[in-house]
């Protein structure tokens, strides 16, 4: 007998990682988002009944969790209706991956809940339908690290490729207390860049593969140049070049915008390095007088999984 209830836990996600727009993510220890899905007896029907932590549409074709759900329901036959509660730790619009979080939180409960069996990866094209609602794209690097954990290559044809993690990484994450929204912040980028920016932008790509595969995370840092997107972000994200000095005088190894912002990663090589940066930040923080989060965490090799 299949539950009438099932509570998952996705978490938030790291995407470009600064050498792969739209290709390169990584799933987060923490923080995440608490899906609750109930099945009912409407069949096609999905209802979002509830968010906590956020203030975002409750009308189904307009959240990107029940937009995603109702593709794979359809898709399954419709056997049945669900109702959602969500409960958010992931700002929407700090770019961690929040819509992501929602959209791959969704299609793994339905998933489970129906015991319809299929994988990760067969589940992403759903998540894309409710990726897309938010950011007017379907690029995977958030919502396919949600579903399978880890560090994910999205390549522009086939399925989704884990990547070994650099084990060594403490990941300070700083969230300045503003939203700037995805498809907003792919307004700014140009339709063209120079031939030589991007050849060299695959050879750091090939260096940071080449490092995870190696093991060694501090050369996996070393390689996270940034040619295509993040010159043309960097003015988008408060205080940007004095969080970068900050965090690199601190003792991070790299860093640079997480997702399309405003968020920011910064890469240390042990907890106490990690503590450090992340002190070192709020200060900076509350010296410019900006609200902000801060979280250290790690990448993490679990995706959406059940909680309950
Ligand atoms: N690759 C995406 C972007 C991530 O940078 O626009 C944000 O969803």
């Amino acid at each position: 007998m299949e539950p009438a209830k099932i509570s998952v836990w996705t978490p938030a996600t790291l995407a470009n990682i600064n050498v792969g727009f739209d290709g390169l993510g990584c799933a987060l220890s923490a923080p995440g988002e608490t899906l609750i899905m109930h099945r009912n007896a409407h069949r096609g029907s999905v209802c979002i009944r509830s968010i906590e932590g956020a203030n975002l549409p409750l009308e189904t074709d307009m959240n990107v969790a029940s937009v995603a759900a109702k593709s794979l329901l359809q898709t399954l036959g419709n056997p049945c209706g669900i109702d959602i509660d969500i409960i958010k730790e992931i700002k929407p619009g700090s770019g961690i991956g929040s819509s992501a979080a929602s959209a791959a939180g969704a299609v793994f409960a339905l998933n489970e809940l129906l015991d319809a069996g299929l994988r990760p990866d067969e589940l992403l094209p759903f998540a894309l339908d409710g990726e897309a609602l938010a950011s007017g794209s379907r690029h995977a690097d958030n919502v396919a690290p949600a579903l399978m954990g880890g560090l994910v290559l999205c390549p522009p044809e086939g399925a989704p490729m884990a990547i070994p993690i650099p084990s060594d990484w403490h990941l300070v994450i700083l969230h300045p207390d503003c939203v700037i929204r995805t498809e907003e912040a792919r307004q700014v980028l140009p339709l063209e860049v120079p031939f030589r920016d991007a050849a060299d932008q695959a050879r750091w790509m090939g260096v940071f593969m080449a490092a995870c595969h190696r093991g060694d995370g501090m050369l996996a840092a070393f390689a996270l140049e940034d040619l295509l997107a993040g010159p043309f972000r960097i003015p988008l994200i408060p205080h940007f070049d004095a969080v970068r000095r900050v965090a690199l005088e601190h003792g991070a190894r790299a860093g640079g915008i997480s997702g399309s912002g405003p968020s920011t990663f910064w890469i240390a090589r042990t907890q106490e390095e990690c503590a450090q940066v992340a002190s070192a930040l709020k200060t900076l923080m509350k010296s410019v007088n900006m609200d902000f989060d801060v979280h250290q965490t790690r990448i993490s090799h679990q995706g959406s999984r059940v909680i309950q």
